[in-house]
């Protein structure tokens, strides 16, 4: 476990990271996701409501900056590594909201790829794992939330990325083949917590479900 030092200040200081990350190919090209960034925005902006000093990290979308929130502009993981490193020195609480690409091409080409013939392979390579990382580098006793995603074995995964991770909570949701999940208007989700707690919700907006992660974050003394 963490060493946990007290820091219960008037204003804490809340990292949300939200969106999709764009891994480039070449000049033109880009790998990415569906994330729409809605999640990690209505965080940053609940927890802005409650007078937390926020930054918020966002790849690429097409959501207006919450107000009062600084927000940091990044494209790659590589990027928003560098910003989640730098703003959890001094952070009370990291929400890694974002859908990091786990993977970006090993080679960008710095002019446009031209076809080559019927079948191109494209070589990709890990990225870091920001969550994982940020939990070493943050500030000593800084709440930890991470999201899992999972098509199947939602339990089995989520408290596996708990332990992983070192978070001390994870909000997981499954992705339903049927009805989507990016953008989608209401989610079922489940938090597990480090302390080996779990609550599920079941179709609610995410502006309501932000409201439960912040309680949820906040439950663990910020
Ligand atoms: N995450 C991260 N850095 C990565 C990949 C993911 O910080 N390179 C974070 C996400 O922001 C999320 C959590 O880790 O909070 C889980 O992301 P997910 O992609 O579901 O987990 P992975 O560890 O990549 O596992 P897998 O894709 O194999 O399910």
């Amino acid at each position: 476990m963490r060493r946990r030092t007290a820091r219960a200040s008037a204003r804490p200081r809340v990292v949300v990271t939200a969106g999709p990350t764009r891994e480039p190919i070449d000049a033109v090209r880009f790998i990415s996701n569906y994330s729409t960034g809605t999640f990690g925005y209505e965080i940053a902006a609940e927890a802005a409501r409650r007078g937390c000093r926020v930054t918020l990290i966002s790849g690429p979308t097409a959501l207006a900056a919450p107000r009062l929130v600084r927000v940091v502009n990044v494209e790659s993981a590589l990027e928003m590594r560098d910003a989640v490193r730098k703003a959890v020195r001094d952070a009370d609480c990291l929400i890694m909201a974002a859908a990091v690409s786990d993977w970006r091409p090993r080679h960008r080409s710095a002019r446009k790829l031209k076809r080559r013939g019927r079948r191109t392979i494209l070589e990709l390579t890990e990225n870091p794992d920001i969550l994982r990382e940020a939990g070493r580098a943050g500030r000593p006793g800084m709440v930890v939330a991470g999201f899992a995603l999972e098509t199947e074995g939602l339990e089995k995964n989520a408290l596996a990325k708990l332990r992983a991770k070192r978070a001390d909570f994870i909000v997981a949701n499954r992705l339903d083949a049927k009805r989507g999940l990016f953008g989608d208007k209401t989610i079922d989700i489940t938090i597990f917590d480090r302390l080996g707690k779990r609550k599920a919700w079941r179709g609610k907006t995410k502006k309501q479900l932000a409201k439960i992660v912040l309680d949820k974050a906040f439950s663990f003394n910020i």
